[in-house]
């Protein structure tokens, strides 16, 4: 009989803050969800970043609950250790409270273990009401790519830290577990985590925070020209990738492949 793995609960993701590191990061399918949790991740956030890096939008606004439901349900399925978090997409929870609920509960019952919704001060009402009723929030203010219009791009925000503090302020008061903080200054995110008895989980956000979150496709350089300041490339992933096909390729064009072991008799 194997070992039996410790899941990851959110209980354990908030007995963390203080004590070491969360580690975070994004999958959206079969294949990336079974690195991610063999990798070690606390958290698999099912992202609608999947709007980007894996249906090729500009933006995360064109996703939908019927996609991302499709990447949570696999996700969920495959990922053993890490929590599950399954990130609401845009519109799905902005309309009414009911809407809201209704669709957070479709992820819950699809296998997720928490959701995750943009937004600070605005949004604490719906977050206090979803944990009321059983589904564990993660909230996420500085910058909220689904306000991108608004800020008239992926611009840093959170330069005033005491706002960015009363917006996670309202969200651990309504019960989040844990916030991400994104491209917001370093201060700012320091001076907002040391005063949270949650934890914080930054990108872009400098290294005060309690954990860490990159998006997947970033981490392995799998789409070309995607350069952020804050992401750290692991792997070229994109050109090592297009040469392994190019060398598929040529074998085909050549006749190297395949080969008589690599035939039946
Ligand atoms: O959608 C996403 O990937 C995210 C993370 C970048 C936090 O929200």
């Amino acid at each position: 009989m194997g070992v039996k793995m410790k899941r990851i609960t959110v209980k354990s993701i908030v007995e963390m803050k203080g004590e070491r590191r969360i580690t975070a990061i994004t999958a959206y399918d079969y294949t990336s969800a079974l690195l991610a949790d063999a990798a070690g991740f606390d958290v698999v956030l099912v992202g609608d970043s999947a709007a980007m890096v894996i249906h090729g939008y500009d933006s995360t606004l064109p996703i939908g609950m019927e996609e991302m439901s499709m990447h949570v349900r696999v996700v969920a399925r495959v990922v053993k250790r890490a929590l599950v978090v399954a990130d609401m997409p845009f519109m799905s929870y902005q309309a009414s409270e009911s809407e809201a609920l209704k669709n957070a509960g479709r992820f819950m019952k699809l296998g997720a273990s928490a959701v995750k919704v943009e937004g600070g001060r605005e949004v604490a009402p719906l977050v206090a009401k979803m944990v009321a009723y059983g589904i564990p929030v993660m909230g996420h203010i500085g910058m909220n790519p689904q306000k991108f219009n608004i800020y008239g791009g992926f611009r840093l925000q959170g330069r005033d830290k005491e706002e960015l503090l009363k917006d996670a302020l309202a969200l651990q008061d309504a019960g989040a577990f844990s916030i991400v903080l994104e491209k917001v200054p370093t201060e700012s995110a320091k001076y907002v985590s040391e005063r949270l008895r949650v934890p914080t989980i930054g990108i872009g956000a400098g290294p005060y925070t309690d954990g860490q979150i990159l998006v997947f496709h970033d981490v392995l350089g799998l789409i070309p020209g995607l350069n952020f300041k804050f992401v750290r490339r692991y792997l070229n992933g994109y050109e090592i990738m297009k040469e392994a096909l190019e060398r598929f390729r040529e074998d085909v064009l050549n006749g190297n492949f395949p080969s008589p072991e690599e035939s039946y008799d």
